[in-house]
């Protein structure tokens, strides 16, 4: 069935949608994005995502095409139109299309294309049965705290983890994991205590870690943001994943090591319960 997007102020069939061969997004990986996940038919995280994308375009000096209410509202109308209960509403803003040339444009006037996906979230086989990732160097550029689209490396990383047969890879420099290929890393220790990296630019900002975190707080479990090594997570009694895509994920082996017992662990089953629970609560 040919769904619906929505493509520079138009919902159109996504066999007729159209972007210029000179859009900045194409052509520089000028363009910035966000997934929000969507269940019952509702979006989890909105505001924080729309915050997050608000973010990157002001790193970049992208002008907002839209205010996050137009957005929400092209948003919820896709969701409507596709008849989307579970899945993910992807939504791109690029700087525009301009004739190639490295340096900004003046005059390009920012793109926004959005789409959704259906997916089974909450019923997932992953997040049951827990999955195994090997770890490789993190070849991306330094911004990696800006959403945008030049996710090559990341693409890399995750294509290399399949082949590796694992489903997922954690991205390592100077021996400490930075994150997975599109979600943030989380051990937790002997002691019982979550450790996942502090903010800064070499990862993203993740909202699931954001909200997972708060999640920790509130129900007085030990938290601790710093960097941790390849061996750290190797000799975690738990290890795990967050991302709006697959909201929490056990991970039971690194590099073919178990980790833990090898089977999923207690604190990343509670942690996904809590977070399905709080987000859905808060879901438009
Ligand atoms: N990826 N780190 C990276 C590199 C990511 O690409 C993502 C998200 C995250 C988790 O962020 P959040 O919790 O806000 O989804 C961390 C999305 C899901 C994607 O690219 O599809």
């Amino acid at each position: 069935m040919s769904r619906t997007v929505y493509v520079n102020g138009e919902f159109v069939a996504e066999e007729n949608a159209q972007i210029s061969v000179f859009d900045r997004g194409f052509l520089f990986a000028d363009a910035v994005y966000e997934v929000s996940s969507v269940i019952e038919g509702k979006l989890l995280d909105n505001d924080r995502h729309l915050a997050r994308l608000r973010r990157s375009l002001g790193e970049l000096n992208i002008p907002s095409p839209a205010s996050d209410e137009t957005i929400t509202g092209v948003q919820k109308e896709l969701i409507k139109r596709n008849e989307l209960v579970e899945g993910a509403v992807y939504m791109q803003v690029t700087r525009g299309a301009a004739d190639r040339d490295f340096a900004f444009p003046a005059n390009a006037v920012p793109g926004m294309v959005l789409f959704t996906q259906a997916k089974q979230l909450r019923d997932s086989p992953q997040a049951r049965d827990g999955i195994a990732v090997v770890t490789m160097p993190d070849i991306r550029w330094k911004r990696r705290d800006i959403k945008t689209v030049g996710l090559l490396a990341q693409s890399m990383a995750k294509q290399a983890a399949l082949d590796a047969g694992a489903t997922d890879a954690w991205m390592v420099e100077d021996g400490f994991v930075t994150e997975g290929s599109s979600n943030n890393a989380f051990i937790v220790d002997k002691n019982g205590c979550i450790i996942t990296r502090q903010l800064g630019n070499d990862i993203l900002h993740g909202i699931t870690r954001a909200s997972v975190l708060k999640l920790t707080q509130q129900h007085n479990i030990a938290l601790e943001e710093r960097a941790f090594t390849v061996a750290e997570a190797l000799d975690a009694q738990e290890a795990f994943l967050t991302s709006a895509s697959t909201f929490v994920w056990p991970v039971i082996s690194i590099d073919g090591h178990p980790i833990g017992d090898g089977k999923p662990g207690a604190v990343a089953g509670r942690l996904r319960e809590l977070y399905i629970e709080t987000a859905l609560q808060g879901a438009v």
